[in-house]
């Protein structure tokens, strides 16, 4: 399994860049905001919402960072100008938690505080397991002053559970995901059913104790099974959304709109397309296999 990962990793690595963004552009609003809101405006007359995340990786200096944050607020600027129907997520290490905590936590304050004025809401993504405390800490100190931001918890990650019994008494407002990075087995499950079985374990404690969930999952198992807990546990619809990246599964996002339910797609868009794709691609087989076999079946 790792050789074949490998071979799909490196297959796509050597295909010319402009391919890699034919199939990487699926998963990419554009290079622009303005692509990012053209497309969030024809998701929103569908009745479904958008996150906004500008692509970037971990950045290398506060000039950097500084300017990944104005990007940042150039987003909730057009969410405004432009009504979208969106919110807007933020990696840490892109506003700096690498090089200083208190320069990630100054940088998101402001845009959360920005979101705070125009009544929007921030989420903090949650990247690799070096950043997960860090992370929880500016959350935390954040959230004393405002309450428009929640964070994101990685169900393959064997402490989550008790993160969530922590997070849930300060009514944190959750994205749950399956966790994208390669982390050691010392910390984190590997096994598929024991992600899922964690997920349901974590996501029935946040629903119980009334914290708002974004169910981050095109997986349908958890999909299905996230409807009988909302259903057995009579939770009200605006407690919760499902949650999917954009291009992916699109099959499960209309039927989920359609069941009723709010569906929030994670548009992701920006200049640094390229290294986002790799990366994701390097993190996650399923794609790197799904892109592989697309262009394969081209021939
Ligand atoms: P799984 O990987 O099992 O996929 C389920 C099914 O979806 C697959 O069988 C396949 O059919 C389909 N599928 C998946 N990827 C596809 C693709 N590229 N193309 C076509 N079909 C595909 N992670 C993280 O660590 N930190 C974070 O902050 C976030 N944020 C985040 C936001 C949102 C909105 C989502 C949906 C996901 C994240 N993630 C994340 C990523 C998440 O942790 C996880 O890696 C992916 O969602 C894949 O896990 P699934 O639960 O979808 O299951």
């Amino acid at each position: 399994m790792a050789i074949f990962h490998d071979l799909l990793v490196k297959t796509v690595q050597i295909m010319p860049i402009n391919l890699v963004w034919l199939f990487s552009k699926k998963y990419i609003a554009g290079k622009t905001l303005q692509s990012a809101v053209n497309l969030v405006k024809q998701i929103n007359a569908k009745g479904i919402l958008a996150t906004l995340d500008v692509l970037g990786e971990s950045v290398k200096t506060r000039e950097e960072a500084i300017e990944a944050k104005n990007k940042a607020m150039e987003v909730l600027d057009a969410i405004v100008k432009n009504k979208l129907n969106a919110n807007l997520s933020i990696k840490p290490t892109q506003m700096g938690l690498a090089i200083d905590k208190e320069l990630a936590y100054k940088q998101i304050l402001e845009l959360v505080k920005k979101a705070s004025q125009i009544n929007n809401f921030v989420r903090i993504d949650m990247e690799d397991s070096p950043y997960t405390d860090l992370t929880f800490e500016v959350y935390k100190k954040i959230y004393e002053e405002y309450n428009n931001v929640g964070v994101v918890l990685q169900a393959y990650l064997k402490r989550t559970f008790n993160d969530t019994i922590l997070l849930n008494k300060l009514g944190t407002n959750y994205r749950l995901c399956k966790g994208i990075y390669i982390e050691p087995s010392t910390i984190a499950y590997k096994d598929k059913q024991a992600i899922r079985d964690n997920y349901l374990k974590c996501l029935e404690l946040m629903l119980k104790n009334g914290n708002y969930v974004g169910i981050a999952t095109h997986d349908k198992y958890l999909i299905d099974k996230s409807y009988e807990l909302i259903k057995s546990l009579n939770v009200p619809r605006d407690m919760f959304e499902f949650q999917m990246l954009l291009g992916v599964r699109e099959d499960l996002r209309d039927k989920i709109n359609k069941d009723g339910y709010k569906i929030r797609i994670y548009v992701p868009y920006g200049e640094d397309w390229y290294k986002y794709s790799i990366r994701r691609l390097q993190e996650n087989p399923n794609i790197a296999g799904h892109i592989v076999k697309e262009f394969f079946a081209m021939h």
